[in-house]
C-alpha cells in the first residue's frame, strides 16, 4: 500500500500489467502473478488507448484465476488478469469513443488496455461527462456490487416483520444487500469475520444484529440471532454457512445466490466432496433458490444507478471504501480482500485522471 499513482501527464511508451503465472493451489498469493513491463502498439483503425484510473478488487478473480466451472471462462496462464475498473481514453481512433471520455468496464489489471470491441471480453462503456460521482463510485455504490444488492434484494422481496440474512455483510455487496433490506423494513441479521467487523455492520451499517463467523460457535450464534427463522437469505459465501442457514429457511423463503466465496479455493475437482447436505430444505419450505450473475441485467442498471445514487445522495445509504494506492499493490489487496482483511469497497487507485484534472479519484477524496 505504498506504491505514489502513476503520473498520467508522461508519455505512454510501455504498459505494465499483471499477468497470470500460474493456477492457486489454495487460496491466491501474489506470486500466482507477475508483473511485466511491454511496450504499447500503436493504435490502429477502431482502438482507442485506455489510461487505468481505478480497479475493482473483488472476490470473482479468484474464480478466473483457477479453473473451476464459472460464468466466465479462466484467465489463461500468461494473459492479463481480467479485472474491472474504470479508465480515460488517452489516444483514439474510435468514431465512439474520444480522448477524455470516461470507461467502465474489464479494463482489465494493467495501466493501459487497447480498448478494441474486437478483443475484449466485453465493450467498455462511455460514463456520462460530466462524471456526476468520484470516479470510483463507478465500480462501487454506482457500479456493479451495489447494482448486484439492488437486484439481489429486489429479487428476495423483503417486507416488515420477515428476517433477511447477508453473509460477507461488511464486504461491498453485502453491506449495501443489507442497508437495503433494511430500507424495505425487514430485520436483518448480518454474518462478517471478527468481532471489530460484526460492530461496524451493527452501528455503523444499522443492521439489527451481526454474527462474527470466525468464532467457533458461529452456528449457535446463527441460530439464536434468528429466533423467527429466515425469510430472505441474501447469500454470499455458500459452503458450511449456506449449509447452516438452510435448516434455518421458512415456509416459501427465497434464497438468492450472489457468491459462494468459501468455496472459490476449491480445485474445482468436486468428487470427494460432501456438498449442501441440508438442499432437501429448499424442497421441504418450498423455498425458491436462484443464482444472479449481475452482468444478466443491463436492461436494469440505469433503474439501479438511479435509485442507488438517490438514497446515498440522500445519506439513506452508507457507502465505504478502502483504497489501496498503485497497480503493484493489486494481488497483494486480492489476498487481503478474500482473506476478510477489507471492509467496503476495496479500490486499487492507479492514476489520477489527467483529462478531467482536479476530479476526485475516490469516494474519501471527494
Ligand atoms: N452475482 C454477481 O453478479 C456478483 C457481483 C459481485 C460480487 N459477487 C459476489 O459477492 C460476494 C462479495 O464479493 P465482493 O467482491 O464484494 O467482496 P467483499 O464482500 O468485499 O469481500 C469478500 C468477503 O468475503 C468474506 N469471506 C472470505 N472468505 C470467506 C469464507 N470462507 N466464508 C465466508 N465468508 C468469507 C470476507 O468477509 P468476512 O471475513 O467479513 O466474512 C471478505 O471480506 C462474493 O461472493 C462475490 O463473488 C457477485
Amino acid at each position: 500500500m505504498t506504491n505514489s499513482l502513476a503520473d498520467s501527464s508522461a508519455e505512454v511508451t510501455a504498459n505494465r500489467a499483471w499477468r497470470l503465472r500460474r493456477r492457486p493451489a489454495g487460496a491466491a498469493v501474489p506470486g500466482d502473478l507477475e508483473l511485466v513491463s511491454e511496450p504499447v502498439a500503436p493504435l490502429e483503425d477502431g482502438q482507442a488507448l485506455v489510461r487505468t484510473l481505478v480497479l475493482s478488487v473483488e472476490a470473482a478473480s479468484r474464480i478466473w484465476m483457477g479453473h473451476q466451472r464459472a460464468f466466465m471462462p479462466p484467465v489463461d496462464l500468461g494473459a492479463v488478469m481480467r479485472g474491472v475498473g474504470i479508465g480515460e481514453v488517452v489516444q483514439s481512433r474510435r468514431e465512439d469513443m474520444k480522448v477524455g471520455d470516461i470507461v467502465a468496464g474489464f479494463v482489465g489489471w494493467q495501466e493501459f488496455c487497447c480498448a478494441d470491441d474486437r478483443r475484449l471480453e466485453a465493450p467498455l462503456s462511455v460514463l456520462p461527462s460530466p462524471l456526476p460521482a468520484p470516479v470510483s463510485a463507478f465500480v462501487g455504490i454506482l457500479g456493479h456490487p451495489a447494482i448486484t444488492a439492488y437486484l439481489g434484494v429486489d429479487f428476495l422481496d423483503p417486507r416488515p416483520g420477515q428476517t433477511v440474512v447477508v453473509s460477507a455483510a461488511a464486504g461491498s455487496v453485502g453491506s449495501i444487500a443489507g442497508q437495503l433490506a433494511k430500507l424495505r423494513g425487514a430485520r436483518v441479521v448480518g454474518i462478517a469475520g471478527g468481532p471489530a467487523k460484526c460492530r461496524h455492520v451493527v452501528e455503523d451499517l444499522g443492521f439489527d444484529a451481526c454474527v462474527d463467523r470466525k468464532d467457533p460457535d458461529w452456528a449457535a450464534l446463527l441460530d439464536a440471532a434468528l429466533p423467527d427463522g429466515v425469510d430472505g437469505d441474501f447469500e454470499n459465501a455458500g459452503g458450511p454457512i449456506l449449509d447452516h442457514l438452510l435448516m434455518r429457511l421458512n415456509l416459501n423463503a427465497r434464497v438468492l445466490l450472489c457468491g459462494e466465496v468459501a468455496q472459490y479455493d476449491d480445485s474445482g475437482d468436486r468428487s470427494g466432496w460432501q456438498g449442501l447436505v441440508n438442499i432437501d430444505q429448499i424442497h421441504m419450505q418450498r423455498a425458491t433458490m436462484r443464482g444472479l450473475i449481475v452482468t444478466d441485467h443491463l436492461d436494469r442498471w440505469p433503474e439501479a444507478i438511479g435509485a442507488l445514487a438517490e438514497l446515498w445522495g440522500s445519506g439513506q445509504l452508507r457507502y465505504d471504501e478502502t483504497v489501496v494506492s498503485g497497480l503493484d499493490e493489486a494481488p497483494s489487496a486480492l489476498t487481503d480482500l478474500l482473506a476478510g482483511d477489507t471492509t467496503g469497497k476495496l479500490i486499487v487507485a492507479v492514476a489520477e485522471p489527467s483529462t478531467i484534472p482536479g476530479h476526485p479519484l475516490t469516494t474519501s477524496a471527494a
